[in-house]
């Protein structure tokens, strides 16, 4: 069942933080929803302007309603992940998201607060809950490359004019993370007291942490085993989550690590199995390691096992 992040914030505040994890394509969605009810939990379904463009809008729109009918037990929101302005619009009136992020952390203070009222202000006709954020994460998203010199972590003396002017149910906050595989070029460095200040001045506000992936080193030696480069790769450490929880995070943002099981599956299925070239042999396998690798990454963040108290405090 589709809900708003809002409700499942309010379940998960304080104590464990919700998977966010981004999809492209049927594969991805069977494991996700399969890996979610493996280990009970409630999840976010991302989709980003590149996913909608990756072929037509419209068929992960069709593939998760789809989901949403083979395994009816779920719960879970549909949230545009790093929108714009006319994109955000777009899904506001398309009927089918419940929770839209207005991405205006490259505008200057001012502007961002002001772009994001206006998007707050139609989502919340419509019943659906945005996410802004406030600060800059440095790595690649939508062909962007933000330069760690360039990123810029949230300014807690900020958050909260910035929470009350705009009107957002929820912050994104840079606290060091970065998008992609290439996370911290010397040792990890999470500034969770920034997040702790934070907190401290947006008491039981929902904040999301975009960039977690952990780029795990044995995924990572697999993939370059069986042919690819990835040499470098770093990620947060997954056992972060919980106390990022505990100060206030709700939302986990995961995609990298998704992108590497396909990677390494396929590239293992095909240098073990060259006679082969039926695409369902390694989607099937696919499908069920993201399974796998969802179901982990629940039991990090702590929502492993919450999905019965979720589904009795929405009342299903
Ligand atoms: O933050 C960006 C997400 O990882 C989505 O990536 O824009 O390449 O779909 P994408
Ligand atoms: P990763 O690149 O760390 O998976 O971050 C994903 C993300 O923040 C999506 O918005
Ligand atoms: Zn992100």
């Amino acid at each position: 069942m589709i809900v708003t992040t809002k409700k499942l914030f309010e379940h998960a505040y304080g104590k464990y933080a919700i998977g966010a994890y981004n999809i492209n394509n049927l594969e991805q969605i069977v494991g996700l929803f399969r890996g979610n009810l493996d280990s009970q939990a409630p999840f976010i379904i991302q989709i980003s302007k590149g996913a909608r463009s990756y072929t037509d809008k419209l068929f992960l729109e069709g593939l998760i309603r789809a989901a949403d009918e083979v395994y009816p037990e779920a719960v879970f929101a549909v949230h545009l992940d790093h929108g714009d302005e006319a994109t955000c619009y777009d899904c506001i009136n398309s009927g089918f998201y419940s929770s839209v992020m207005i991405d205006g952390s490259s505008l200057p203070f001012e502007e961002n607060i002001a772009t994001t009222r206006r998007v707050v202000d139609a989502a919340h006709a419509k019943g659906i809950v945005v996410e802004a954020e406030l600060g800059m994460l440095g790595g690649v998203e939508e062909h962007v490359q933000v330069a760690e010199a360039d990123a810029k972590l949230t300014n807690p003396a900020q958050a909260r004019e910035f929470v009350e002017r705009s009107g957002c149910d929820s912050l994104a906050v840079a606290i060091g993370t970065s998008h992609g595989a290439f996370k911290f070029s010397g040792t990890q460095s999470l500034h969770f007291d920034v997040l702790a200040e934070i907190q401290e001045r947006l008491p039981g506000f929902p904040l999301v942490m975009h960039g977690s992936s952990s780029v795990p080193q044995e995924e990572v030696e697999r993939i370059n085993a069986a042919g690819g480069n990835l040499a470098g790769a770093k990620g947060v450490d997954a056992n972060q989550f919980r106390h990022a929880a505990e100060l206030g995070v709700t939302k986990i943002n995961i995609d990298t690590d998704g992108r590497l099981v396909w990677t390494r599956v396929h590239r293992e299925f095909f240098l073990q199995h060259p006679e082969k070239f039926d695409l369902r042999d390694p989607g099937k396998v696919f499908m069920a390691e993201y399974a796998k690798f969802i179901a982990a990454k629940n039991e990090y963040l702590g929502s492993a096992g919450q999905l019965p108290d979720v589904r009795k405090f929405l009342g299903l």
